[in-house]
């Protein structure tokens, strides 16, 4: 897809996925390396065809590659990450003027990172669609470091898909 290969090409993106992935390294709760952000991705365009919300992929994979990507920002700056990932979000959306997605889908895309922390009543519907397939990719089930893991537990995983 040529939208995510010129996303994750971008020297902002491949930088920031580069410390975060190293910050990582090793940690004991949930990371945030490119398998995360897959496993987002294609939960969410599964979703996106069962439920027929009709997102164009491209929507989907650039919201999911680029959701997490401000984690680093956090760790080191205390920068709630998804401020942080959707700033980098749009300065890489400026950069790159000829991406082929609309202005009306950069948009979604930096709300939805906005909101994929916290489920809201007003969510619009990309948004609701990254919180809960950022939520399901969660493997909470089989975690040995569920117990110390502070996430509320209503965010929390314990049902495997079927
Ligand atoms: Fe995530």
């Amino acid at each position: 897809m040529e939208v995510i290969e010129a996303i994750r090409n971008h020297p902002l993106y491949a930088e920031q996925y580069e410390k975060l992935k190293q910050a990582e390294e090793g940690r004991k709760f949930c990371r945030h390396q490119m398998e995360h952000l897959l496993d987002v991705a294609r939960i969410a365009y599964i979703t996106n065809l069962e439920q027929g919300l009709q997102i164009r992929k491209e929507v989907i994979y650039a919201a999911a590659l680029l959701h997490d990507i401000g984690k680093y920002r956090q760790y080191t700056e205390g920068i709630p990450h998804e401020k942080a990932s959707a700033r980098i979000a749009e300065v890489i959306f400026q950069d790159l003027p000829d991406l082929s997605l609309s202005a009306d889908e950069k948009s979604r895309i930096l709300r939805a990172i906005l909101g994929h922390r916290r489920m809201r009543d007003d969510m619009d519907v990309l948004e609701k669609l990254l919180y809960a397939s950022d939520k399901q990719s969660r493997k909470c089930f089989d975690c040995k470091a569920e117990k110390d893991c502070n996430w509320d537990h209503r965010k929390k995983n314990f049902m495997p898909e079927i």
